[in-house]
This record gives structure tokens, sequence and C-alpha cells, in this order.
């Protein structure tokens, strides 16, 4: 099939192609004119990314750094860190990539997108100073309660002493927070006020979080449901994508300690329209709008954190990239190009993006290592994905997975798998989850079995 460039491409002459919706195949000569693209991680996150940006027409080469065992089936891996920026400046320098994609938030509060654009290289997602509203819990708290938005209220401390005496005049349950990264253990939600201290002190007599650890929030802690709006930001423009919600703690019924992640789904049937609306309209918009007031020409992925109280949507938190597995059960659902939707961030087009989505809901069950979020073994053998690969609207996305020194596919982390399926509504979509997750097997392989379980019982599917 012969499709011109007029048809597939935006009107204005660029040496980026910005695909709008491609569906088509095109002729082996326009391939030499498509992009190298550079996939940053090597989660399951990140294998989504280079998943779904595999499919575009637009993509010559994609190259996965570090990447894991099921990133290498649809690009070259690259025995570069996430967290090297200098190598992996080198590597984008040398290799001419066209369009470097962060999957994690470490290498964007460092600063990888300032050290890219430097050199001229395109790279998607927020400068640092943009990142500070996932790398500074104060900052981002400190924007939305200087604009209005809604949040839980919060106290920021530099001084143990008088965060201690704060203590003393609230009453639990209360949230305590690490101001910087802290791998995702920078937050207690504490029932009682001896664990809220014991909180403080981890973070800031202890130094459990080093210097992320220094400053602490002091936070209301916020009931409802959670949900997260992974948008899409130019610096001016705002396009949520499909919401999605996801499920932290490792055991069935949300019980046990908080993990990476053990489960998504999309869309959320929760988070009606008016509510919705609200999130667009009292959030994230008016986010975007406070960055640029504050001189911030936020690129990238704004990730929203809410949860949805008797008053209304309330930012839990604000993270800067894709989330995971959020995305795990967002992308399958997106029919049009994905690097289009980048391509129209890099340039300032929002205001032109159009994406379709299937209505079809994902389910995403996480297989996790037994142990996990605690100590953990590696390196057994996994069966059963070439039979699943088989399946109807069935993807699996690896996380935790590496190949041996023998050519064999073996467990490498604690998140290990993700199975996702589509269906034509949400039973049937965790039928199939479930139903592909039973053919895979390793030796202590564990997942929860309540995935997108309350939106079946609550909705009848
Ligand atoms: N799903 C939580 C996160 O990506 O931070």
């Amino acid at each position: 099939m012969n499709i011109s460039r007029e048809f597939l491409f935006l009107s204005e002459p660029n040496d980026k192609i910005t695909p709008v919706v491609v569906f088509g195949f095109l002729e082996a000569d326009k391939w030499e004119e498509m992009m190298k693209v550079l996939v940053v991680g090597g989660g399951g996150r990140e294998h989504a990314l280079a998943w779904k940006l595999a499919q575009s027409p637009s993509v010559k080469k994609l190259y996965c750094a570090p990447g894991n065992g099921g990133m290498m089936e649809i690009g070259e891996l690259v025995d570069i860190s996430a967290e090297d920026l200098p190598s992996l400046l080198r590597f984008a320098v040398k290799e001419r990539i066209d369009l470097t994609v962060v999957g994690p938030e470490a290498p964007l509060v460092e600063g990888i997108v300032d050290l890219f654009s430097r050199e001229g290289l395109d790279i998607f997602g927020p400068s640092q100073e943009g990142a500070q509203m996932e790398g500074s819990k104060s900052f981002a708290k400190r924007l939305m309660l200087d604009e209005g938005i809604p949040t839980g209220a919060a106290e920021i401390f530099d001084d143990y002493q008088r965060a201690l005496d704060y203590l003393k005049t609230i009453h639990p349950p209360v949230v305590v927070k690490a101001d910087g990264l802290a791998a995702g253990k920078g937050v207690t939600v504490a029932q009682d006020l001896e664990t809220a201290a014991a909180a403080l002190r981890a973070c800031m007599v202890e130094g459990k979080f080093g210097s992320a650890g220094r400053r602490v929030l002091i936070e209301e802690f916020l009931q409802g449901q959670e949900v997260s709006i992974l948008t899409l930001v130019d610096g001016e423009e705002i396009f949520p994508l499909e919401p999605a919600q996801d499920y932290k703690r490792v055991g069935d019924n949300d019980t046990g300690p908080n993990t990476g992640g053990m489960g998504s789904y999309s869309p959320v049937p929760v988070l009606d329209q008016h509510n919705y609306q609200r999130a667009v309209e009292e959030i994230l918009r008016p986010t975007a709008r406070a960055l640029l007031k504050r001189g911030i020409h936020f690129k990238g992925i704004l990730y929203a954190g809410l949860i949805l109280t008797h008053q209304g949507p309330k930012v839990l938190e604000f993270n800067v990239r894709f989330g995971d597995p959020e995305t795990q059960a967002v992308l399958p659902r997106m029919e049009s190009d994905l690097l289009g939707g980048m391509l129209a961030v890099q340039e300032g087009r929002l205001r032109e993006l159009e994406l379709t989505w299937s209505s079809h809901p994902c389910v995403t069950v996480v297989m996790a290592s037994g142990g996990y979020p605690g100590d953990y073994s590696k390196g057994y053998p996994i069966s059963g994905l070439e039979e699943v690969a088989l399946l109807d609207e069935v993807v699996v996305f690896h996380a935790g997975t590496t190949m041996n020194s023998e050519g064999k596919l073996v467990t490498s982390g604690g998140r290990v798998l993700n199975i996702c399926a589509k269906g034509k509504d949400f039973v049937q979509a965790r039928e199939k989850a479930y139903n592909a997750l039973g053919k895979i097997s390793f030796q202590g392989a564990y997942y929860r079995k309540d995935i997108a379980l309350r939106v079946v019982q609550k909705n009848g599917g």
C-alpha cells in the first residue's frame, strides 16, 4: 500500500515526522526517514511504552536502556542504567537518537531533560524544575495550597522538634511524607501518633531516606478511592489520558505492606463524568497554569494521583512520568499512535491532538516473586509465555525478567510480569487476565486475586 506523506503527516514541513492517527503500512524507502527512539528504564511501565512505540509506523529503531527480558523482543537492549545520565547522553549523541522517552522519575529529577536539551537532543519529560512536582512534595503542596487546588491540608517542617510538637496538636490518622524521592517508601499513613512520631524520627533523626527525608510534610489523611489521571502537558495545553486505578498493597482486600503496584485497571467507573470534569477543571488545568505562572514550561506527563473524597476529587500526589502499573492498563486501550501524542507535546501541538481509545476495559495483574515486597529469590525459569502470546486481547509486559547465561528467561526482580487483558466488560477482562496468568508459572509466583473485583461487584461487570 502506498500512503502519501500528506496523508500521514501534519502539513507543516518538519524533519520530525508527526503522525496523526496512523493505521497503514509504509513503503520500505519511507522507513529511512523514520525515527530512532530510546526508552529509558527497565520495568513493566517501560515495556508497555516500548511496546506501544514499536507499533508506530514512524519508529525505525527502538533502543531500551537497560530494558528487560521482554523488551529485547521489540528493541535493542543497551546496558546502561536509567540513572547513569552521562552514559545515556553519550549513547544518544552517538546513535543520533531522535526522541528519548524517560520512564522512571529519578533521571527526570536529576535533570536528564536539561542535560539532553543542552545538547540539542529531543527528550520527552519535564525539566528538572518541572520535575520538582514529584521530586519535592513541599514544592507541589505549596503550589496547590497557594492556587487553591483541592488537596489535603498539610504543614511542612525542617525542624524535628517543631514537627513533633505539631503532631501533639492533631488527631490521627495522619500522613507523614518525606519531601524528596524515597523509592516509594517515604509515605507513612499513621493510624496513631506513635507511628507518626516514629516516621518523623526515621526521616529527620535517623536519616532513613538521606537528604530526601530532612524536610517532612504532615498531611491530612484523605478518605476515598484513588484514581490516577496521566495527563499529557505541552507547557500550556493539557490532554488527559484515560483514567486508571492501581493496587498498592500486597494482599487481597488491600492488606499488607505497600508495593510498587500489584495490579491496575482502566477505565475507572467510580470516576463519573461530573467528578472527571472537576478533576480536569479544578486540578489539572489550574496546575498546568500555575506551573506556567512560575515560569515552568512543563512538558511531558503530569500524573495526578487523586482521592475521590465526599467533597470531590483532591490531589494525593503528583508525579511527573507515566504510572506503574497504570500505564500497563492504559496503553493497551489506546488505539492511536503514542508517538504522535508525544510529538504533539514536544512541538506544543496538544490543542490539535486526537486520540482514540478502545471501549474494552483492560485489567492488569502483577505476578510477583514470593516474599515481595520483602526478601525474595531470583533466577527462577519462567514458563508458559508462548501459549499466552497466542491469546486474543492479552499482552504480557515484563518487569523483573532477564535472560540467563543459558538463554532462558528467568525472574530477576520483585515484580516479575504484568498480565494485561481486555474484554467486552470487566468480567471478561478479569477472566482473560486470570486465565492467561494460570498458564504462566515460575517458582514461588504470587499475585493478588482481587484486581478489578470491586468494579465487577459494584457494576455487575
Ligand atoms: N502507581 C503509582 C506510581 O506509579 O507511582
